[in-house]
């Protein structure tokens, strides 16, 4: 019998593929597009947790369109990528408005909304409702590159348009298949076809591709996909103040469009604003710092007769996927509240901080400094 590239996945699948995941055994598109966003960029064992955790508190669209972003931010804290989760909300809003509640029922009309690619249009198509829509995302794009020996950048786009056809028309002629073709191709990405020693490679290779796979058969498995050309990422600094009076903590929830966009976090500053010798660190300086930059632009009453003490902290490190980050904190004690009159600032009790949305490294940071 002639070869055919999705029976043979679906076949592996069947054997091979990944079981027991939480988003699986479902047709219902909610369930599916969270999963599919919590999967961007983010490991499956990162995410099964975090997903049954989100749909137990938002278990249909119209819970997640009502609920305050902080919440959802919260939920999120710790996933990275933030803008996801803010996505995640505006999409929701959008569907109870403009499609009366209803999920959009095809690849078209999902691709539409807010953090939905194509890629990932394709997947709920296709898991939802049997469309025959092709995924193409990271893995994807190694599988076929490899399979058809193309040789490209992956990020070119004419590479990547040259993928989107292989990806159509590889796909099951039969509409049924199309939810276990989809799963086996992204399995078989995630755990055979993998980036560093795939199966085909070791001994007693049993990948049921090989005798079709171009890079196999040209002995290229470990030079296509191409490789990525590195460059160096630039670093940043910032300086972090934790403001803390007793068991209350002042936080502030960054801007939309900056990192960790929607998030609470310690205020920050610009590094440039203040001393380079943070050694040197002392009240007075602080003083210095604090009026110079947090007065005026924060509506923040700054009674400078209520800092008991200034302490420096270790730097703390942040890698980005494309940048490194290193924030310096400042820990600054009050004997009393500084009154807070801007929305985005608020004091928040230790005890409470796992219920708020907090960039991972703030709240490791926050939980150490308890100590
Ligand atoms: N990555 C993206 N979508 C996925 C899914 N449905 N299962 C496993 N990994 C995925």
């Amino acid at each position: 019998m002639a070869f055919n590239f999705a029976n043979q996945l679906i076949t592996w699948h069947a054997e091979h593929g990944r079981t027991g995941m939480p988003w699986q055994n479902t047709r219902d598109p909610y369930a599916i597009w969270v999963s599919e966003i919590m999967l961007q960029q983010t490991q499956v064992s990162a995410v099964s947790e975090r997903y049954q955790r989100f749909l137990k508190r938002f278990p249909t669209l119209k819970s997640l369109a009502k609920a305050p972003i902080d919440d959802v931010m919260a939920l999120w804290s710790g996933l990275g990528y933030y803008s996801r989760a803010r996505n995640l909300h505006r999409c929701a809003q959008i569907i109870m408005v403009e499609y009366g509640g209803e999920f959009p029922r095809t690849r078209e009309a999902l691709e539409s909304l807010p953090g939905i690619g194509r890629s990932t249009a394709g997947a709920i198509a296709a898991f939802a409702y049997e469309e025959r829509s092709p995924i193409l995302d990271a893995n994807v794009k190694r599988v076929l590159s490899r399979f058809h020996g193309i040789e490209g950048d992956l990020q070119d786009q004419k590479t990547i348009k040259e993928l989107w056809l292989k990806a159509e028309a590889q796909l099951p002629s039969v509409t049924a298949k199309m939810p276990t073709y989809t799963q086996a191709l992204m399995d078989f990405g995630a755990t055979w076809c993998t980036p560093r020693q795939p199966k085909c490679l070791e001994a007693h290779a049993q990948c049921p591709m090989t005798r079709h796979c171009t890079a196999y058969k040209t002995k290229r498995v470990n030079e296509i996909p191409a490789k990525k050309k590195k460059s160096a990422s630039p670093s940043f600094q910032t300086s972090i103040f934790l403001i803390q009076c007793g068991e209350f903590i002042l936080l502030e929830r960054r801007a939309p469009k900056a990192i960790w966009g929607g998030l609470y976090s310690l205020i920050e500053l610009p590094w440039e604003a203040q001393s380079k010798d943070i050694t040197l660190m002392t009240v007075r300086n602080a003083r210095k710092i604090l009026s110079k930059t947090l007065l005026g632009d924060k509506a923040l009453e700054i009674d400078y007769k209520q800092i008991m003490s200034v302490q420096t902290g270790s730097v703390i490190q942040h890698i980005f996927s494309h940048r490194r980050l290193q924030m310096y904190p400042y820990l600054v004690s009050l004997n009393k509240k500084w009154h807070v009159s801007d929305p985005s600032l608020m004091w928040v009790k230790r005890k409470d901080l796992a219920e708020i949305g907090l960039p991972q490294p703030i709240r490791i940071f926050l939980e150490s400094s308890s100590r």
